[in-house]
């Protein structure tokens, strides 16, 4: 059985996540989607909150399941017997950050591999960081969450 962990602070969950989580798991077996309990951050939706709209969106895939981590990457991926971790790449702006974050995983765990999907161009500028922007303000959020979620997440921004 093929396992792939995709991992993520996903304050909120944004289209691009959502496309991603959706070709990942066509990939796999079983897809977790694991979001980071980060103290260094003080986050929007606290990580209950974004793993609860992270599950009403994946309903419909039952090779996906949501869940939350402490630690490192790798060692949360071989507790759950992955053998791949998938990251989102927008553009070539990511693509730094992103190699030297395989690079690093891969001295920590050499038998995981790391893969990085492309979600469709038209989100290539969406990201958690403008939506909370944008939320916060009061802006529009269609196509930037996913539209299940949007006026709760829009009703939570604005607050
Ligand atoms: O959505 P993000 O914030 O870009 O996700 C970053 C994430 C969660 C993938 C990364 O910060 C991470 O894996 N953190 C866990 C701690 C860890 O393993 N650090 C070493 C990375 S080389």
């Amino acid at each position: 059985m093929r396992s792939a962990i995709y991992p993520g602070s996903f304050d909120p969950v944004t289209t691009g996540h959502w496309d991603l989580i959706q070709r990942a798991a066509k990939l796999v077996d079983r897809l977790v989607v694991a979001v980071l309990h980060n103290p260094s951050k003080t986050p929007a939706f606290t990580v209950d909150e974004r793993v609860e709209m992270l599950r009403e969106l994946v309903k419909g895939l039952p090779q996906v399941e949501i869940t939350s981590f402490h630690g490192l990457l790798v060692d949360f991926a071989k507790a759950q017997n992955a053998q791949v971790i998938v990251r989102g790449v927008r553009a070539f702006s990511d693509f730094e950050y992103e190699f030297q974050m395989a690079l690093m995983n891969r001295k920590l765990a050499p038998d995981l591999e790391t893969v990085f999907l492309m979600p469709k161009e038209k989100y290539s500028a969406v990201s958690s960081r403008f939506v909370r922007e944008i939320g916060n303000m009061g802006g529009n959020l269609s196509d930037l969450v996913p539209e299940m979620l949007r006026p709760q997440i829009a009703r939570h921004l604005r607050k």
